[in-house]
């Protein structure tokens, strides 16, 4: 399959959905911007509301006006506006396919589709007019396996000269059986190498700087183990609630909506060995392992919470026990991590939005200093801050100016906003880039959306069972049910916030 056929069409189906227009138009755009999105691409929007190709850019610009209002400019946008087209076409009416095909080569062969006339560009490099194909699956997901056999039975999965390749949202499965019926599925059209399993996590700058931070720098790494970490903590907390999305939310669950996907993702980047490449078969290999060595998961090791109030939202089952909140205990059973337990937690309605690592190391084995009577010793703690306000601490311990023998914990700060110029680019920026560059990096293998389901599911099993520990209500505002900080205190821990410049915040929940 040649992979050098310059001019591509990306096709979106579930294109008058929310992710188009928030997120990968938008996305789309500041690639375009920045000169990264080939003005003889095509973007084609598929859906079923009868929209004109006019009428369906106007509606996206709405999106980009609003949701990229830094970057949007009209001039620039009339000139990406001439990449978008529309095809009103019903996914439950298999005959739409075949028609979405000719409608595709029709535009790709059609010269006033091009704005560029090189014969490269124009696609005429192999005496004819074709282009190589994105798909991108915006649609409600039980639409997955649907689509996916749809290109093939339309024979659009592959072509003699240009690529074809599918990009799919998460949630990939609801457990690990219907995550292993879609790989099939899809598998049965596309092989693994045209698959691209997004999750938007591994597109934020901070995540994919976390190898960069392990892997570019010799003074964090030979500290990177079970002699020198005492545990390491993952949060990713949201202030929102369900809010407009319970229909789907109540469904799911923080544990299928988060700690499958992202929480794990996170997770893996700060504990994974180093790969012996940036490439990606290396990088998920590497991923794969990790998954492979956490211990399962035991149900007292878990905690599950409600806010107050969720069942009240517009959408929501009555005496739903979905809950909107998680904590988990985790062990990976390698030699880096023996004995280092890894707590998660994750949940709506919190405090404060912040995602965030935290790496406490070991205390001291021996403290000279005296600590003042009820004082607790804090120690060194590097927090990688993915969210909102992207960067990296480092705390320790600092001798108190005219004092005897007080201590302080003190901050060094990396504050992305101070280091480098300009917002930090959306997470569908770099990974529709990677997807039409074909690299799958940051992109989800199908043994680790397995490998996931597989530690997950007996936990959701437990729970759905009404097994330990029963689901409890956490106040709106609050940093999740106390049963959580039980975790940690009966190992003697406590939740850390380190990603804040309030000084004095070291830990939550109390
Ligand atoms: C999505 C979840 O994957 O991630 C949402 O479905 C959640 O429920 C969102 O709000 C959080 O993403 P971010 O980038 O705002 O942290």
């Amino acid at each position: 399959m040649a992979e050098d056929c310059t001019p591509v069409t990306i096709v979106i189906f579930g294109a008058s959905g929310d992710l188009t227009w928030r997120k990968l138009v938008p996305a789309l755009y500041n690639n375009f911007k920045k000169g990264r999105l080939s003005e003889c691409a095509n973007i084609v929007g598929f859906a079923r509301r009868p929209y004109t190709d006019q009428v369906f850019r106007d509606h996206l610009q709405e999106g980009v006006s609003q949701f990229s209002p830094e970057t949007f400019d009209v001039g620039t946008w009339e000139k990406f506006a001439r990449l978008l087209h529309y095809f009103q076409g019903d996914l439950d009416a298999g005959g739409d396919f075949p028609k979405l095909e000719s409608y595709l080569k029709t535009l790709e062969m059609d010269p006033a589709n091009r704005l560029s006339s090189s014969p490269q560009a124009s696609g005429m490099a192999h005496g004819r007019h074709e282009a190589a194909r994105l798909y991108y699956l915006a649609t409600a997901p039980e639409h997955y396996a649907l689509v996916a056999g749809e290109l093939g039975a339309a024979g659009m999965a592959s072509h003699p000269d240009c690529w074809r390749r599918i990009v799919i949202e998460k949630p990939f499965g609801h457990d690990l059986a219907s995550a292993g019926a879609l790989n099939r599925a899809v598998h049965a059209v596309f092989d693994e190498s045209q698959v691209y399993r997004i999750d938007h996590y591994l597109g934020k700058e901070t995540a994919q700087n976390i190898l960069f931070f392990r892997f570019a720098n010799t003074i964090f790494e030979p500290v990177w183990n079970r002699r020198y970490i005492n545990n390491v903590q993952v949060t990713v907390a949201e202030d929102v609630d369900v809010g407009h999305r319970a229909g789907y939310y109540d469904t799911a669950g923080v544990v299928r909506d988060m700690f499958q996907n992202h929480l794990l993702q996170l997770l893996a980047l700060v504990a994974m060995e180093p790969p012996s490449s940036f490439n990606a078969e290396a990088v998920r290999n590497e991923k794969a392992k990790l998954f492979e060595s956490i211990r399962p998961i035991v149900l007292t090791d878990t905690v599950r919470g409600q806010y107050e109030g969720y069942l009240q939202a517009e959408g929501v089952t009555p005496g739903s026990q979905t809950p909107t909140y998680a904590a988990f205990k985790l062990n990976i059973d390698n030699w880096r991590w023996q004995g280092v337990p890894f707590y998660l937690r994750s949940g709506k309605a919190l405090m404060r939005k912040t995602s965030e690592i935290i790496i406490e190391f070991q205390r001291p084995p021996h403290l000279m200093f005296h600590l003042p009577e009820g004082s607790e010793f804090t120690p060194n703690i590097l927090s990688l801050c993915i969210q909102p306000d992207e960067g990296i601490h480092l705390r320790f311990e600092a001798k108190v100016p005219d004092s005897e023998q007080t201590m302080r914990s003190v901050d060094m700060d990396f504050h992305y906003r101070s280091w480098f110029d300009g917002s930090l680019p959306e997470a569908y920026e770099r990974l529709l880039l990677d997807a039409l560059a074909g690299d799958a990096s940051l992109f989800t293998r199908s043994d680790s959306i397995e490998a996931a389901w597989r530690l997950l599911d007996p936990v959701l099993q437990g729970w759905e069972a009404q097994k330990a520990p029963p689901l409890v209500a956490y106040p709106v505002g609050s940093w999740g049910p106390t049963e959580a900080d039980g975790l940690l205190g009966r190992d003697g821990r406590v939740w850390r916030i380190g990603c804040t410049d309030e000084p004095g915040i070291i830990h939550a929940g109390d």
